[in-house]
């Protein structure tokens, strides 16, 4: 049975057919742009931001292009072939284009031959199918961003702290750095290459390290903790470093360690070393983490630029239109988006640039 929860329309559009030869419509016929977003698990932090910002640039881009934006957002619950049903019903349902947060990025062929044998475009976004998949259609797209930069940055946050002040890093004074690893999912690709990265980094940087422990919490905060505890049950306050793949792991080993020994302050005034935590995204959370300095730092991953970077492709894509200068379609079918780094010095700057300031 199909499970499809539709969650947003933002408005509704009758009567929308794909032309029989091509899918670039007239710019004069453009009075409506109808996409069909599946996500590959709709309880993902970073993810649902990115959905919310599209939504907000959608509204936005409807009276700048003059016409009605359709963004219709299902959620596949972590299921390749409730994906797969989804493309179905977009392509039943005459969308102009799809937008899929894959599950299984290396189980992409189903959707592709759909889309092609429909003449749907797809962009992927945020879960990077294999190239050679991208590779077999003229139509598809992906927009996301690199993963070994966010490793090298998440690395050069502990490099830099180092730098500045590394006996309160290491606490131990052994000249080493003891550190657990929370991952995302298994075969993600951000997952694998910012854990190999980050290490990497912070080696080329001159600092030893010592890896106490290593998990996989898939991106999620609740599994995190739980890893955090057993972590903290086996090597205590031997840990100094705590690196995870993202904000929400990130937070996930802040919410154990305030268990077992209090916030930050009161373990610093009890005596307790709390380790320093690093994620990456720039989630709301993230961001407030950063301020409050439980965590050292975060590395921004632009869920506003590539929620924006996915609508003008869509749009240009459906319509042939040009795509505005700053947005850069590498080899014709990526748009990557950079990451920055995040720590308490510029926090403040990041959730202005980000716009949450006015929430
Ligand atoms: C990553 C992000 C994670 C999670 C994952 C899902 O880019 O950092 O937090 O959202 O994508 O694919």
């Amino acid at each position: 049975m199909k499970r499809m929860t539709v969650y947003l329309i933002i408005a509704g559009v009758t009567g929308l057919s794909l032309s029989g030869c091509g899918f670039s419509r007239e710019r004069e016929q453009a009075s409506s742009l109808k996409i069909g977003i599946s996500v590959y698990d709709q309880y993902d932090t970073f993810v649902s931001e990115e959905i919310s910002r599209l939504k907000s640039y959608a509204q936005e881009m409807e009276q700048e292009w003059d016409m009605t934006i359709t963004l219709e957002v299902v959620d596949a619950s972590q299921n390749q072939l409730t994906q797969n049903d989804q493309m179905d019903d977009f392509i039943k349902r005459g969308f102009d284009i799809a937008c899929i947060n894959l599950v299984d990025r290396t189980d992409a062929s189903t959707i592709i031959e759909k889309a092609r044998s429909a003449d749907v475009p797809v962009i992927f976004f945020n879960r990077e199918l294999v190239e050679e998949d991208l590779e077999r259609w003229d139509k598809l797209y992906y927009v996301g961003a690199d993963a070994f930069e966010s490793g090298i940055l998440q690395g050069e946050i502990l490099a830099d702290a180092c730098e500045e002040d590394f006996s309160s890093i290491d606490k131990n004074g052994d000249g080493i750095l003891q550190y657990v690893m929370l991952e995302g999912e298994a075969g993600h690709q951000d997952s694998i290459v910012r854990t190999l990265y980050v290490i990497d980094t912070i080696k080329e940087r001159g600092y030893r390290v010592e890896k106490l422990g290593d998990e996989i919490a898939n991106w999620n905060r609740a599994q995190a903790e739980a890893k955090m505890n057993q972590f903290w049950k086996s090597f205590g306050e031997q840990i100094e470093v705590v690196l995870t793949n993202n904000d929400d792991m990130a937070l996930g080993a802040v919410d154990a360690l305030k268990k077992s020994c209090g916030t930050r302050a009161e373990a610093r005034t009890a005596g307790t070393p709390w380790p320093v935590i690093i994620g990456i995204d720039g989630t709301e959370v993230g961001l407030e983490a950063v301020q409050s300095k439980e965590l050292l730092g975060t590395v921004l991953n632009d869920s506003k630029g590539q929620a924006e970077g996915m609508l003008e492709l869509a749009h240009s894509v459906v319509f042939g239109t040009e795509l505005p200068e700053e947005i850069e379609l590498l080899d014709n079918r990526y748009i990557r988006l950079p990451y920055q780094k995040v720590t308490y010095e510029n926090v403040n700057q990041i959730i202005w640039d980000m716009q949450m300031v006015t929430k």
